[in-house]
């Protein structure tokens, strides 16, 4: 199976920087892995029409149902649609954090992306005190049953633990190993997503880390933040898997 390598840019690089980045993955990514990359929205256009070969996703999408309309400042699933974007990152812990984002808004943005042949990455994780706590599996539990209906359509969920993003901190392949098979004896109990779904890990990916992460069977990929805006490590993360 190919390992997916998804590149969370955030709100970073100016156009240029973009370009030179994505000029250098397309010249040494290899066969064996896939990458996606979440790009600012304002560059996916200009750099899809120079690396055609190279797959980019928004970071957000409205949780507004219609295709159009008087939203200022909101973009529609339709509309990236529309541009031949197939993903969106959904849900992100700096989204709920700083915008307020709540399981129901990102369900009602995982909906938007299902109706608009988006694929959503439903992003989820528990912060340091329910680790330390002890209830994070219910509190992810929640998260799910709230932020994820019933489809039979594709859909990536990426695993972020609040405490290990941007910090260096990553827990061990035996913890990732527990939340992912929390994550898919959830989902099959409820019979969430009918055609199965991609788990993919994210916070504090490195190239020092990834054969760790990789190790679990149950992950896919990973959603890679700071490192993949630093293009030697972002190669060493996706050759040494
Ligand atoms: P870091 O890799 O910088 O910890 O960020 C992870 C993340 O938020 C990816 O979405």
């Amino acid at each position: 199976m190919n390992h997916l390598f998804i590149a969370n840019w955030k709100m970073n690089l100016s156009l240029k920087e973009a370009e030179v980045l994505c000029r250098e993955i397309d010249l040494l990514r290899d066969s064996k892995s896939d990458i996606i990359i979440c790009s600012p929205e304002l560059y996916i256009l200009p750099l899809k029409e120079k690396f055609s070969s190279i797959c980019f996703a928004n970071q957000n999408v409205s949780e507004i149902k219609e295709n159009f309309g008087a939203y200022t400042g909101e973009t529609s699933a339709y509309m990236l649609a529309q541009q031949g974007i197939k993903y969106a990152i959904i849900g992100h812990s700096e989204r709920r954090k700083l915008f307020g984002e709540t399981n129901e808004t990102v369900k009602a943005k995982a909906e938007n992306c299902l109706q608009a042949g988006l694929t959503p990455i439903i992003c989820l994780g528990e912060d340091s005190i329910n680790r330390k706590k002890g209830d994070y599996l219910e509190f992810i539990g929640e998260q799910i049953l709230h932020s994820i209906s019933k489809t039979d359509k594709e859909v990536i969920i990426a695993y972020e633990p609040i405490w290990s993003i941007g910090t260096g901190v990553v827990p061990t392949s035996e913890q990732i190993k527990e939340v992912a098979r929390y994550i898919g004896k959830i989902i099959e109990e409820h019979g969430l997503l009918e055609n199965g779904f991609k788990l993919v890990y994210g916070g504090s990916v490195s190239s020092e880390n990834i054969r760790d992460i990789l190790s679990v069977a149950e992950i896919s990929g990973v959603l890679i933040g700071k490192a993949s805006l630093d293009r030697e490590e972002f190669f060493k993360i996706f050759q040494g898997e």
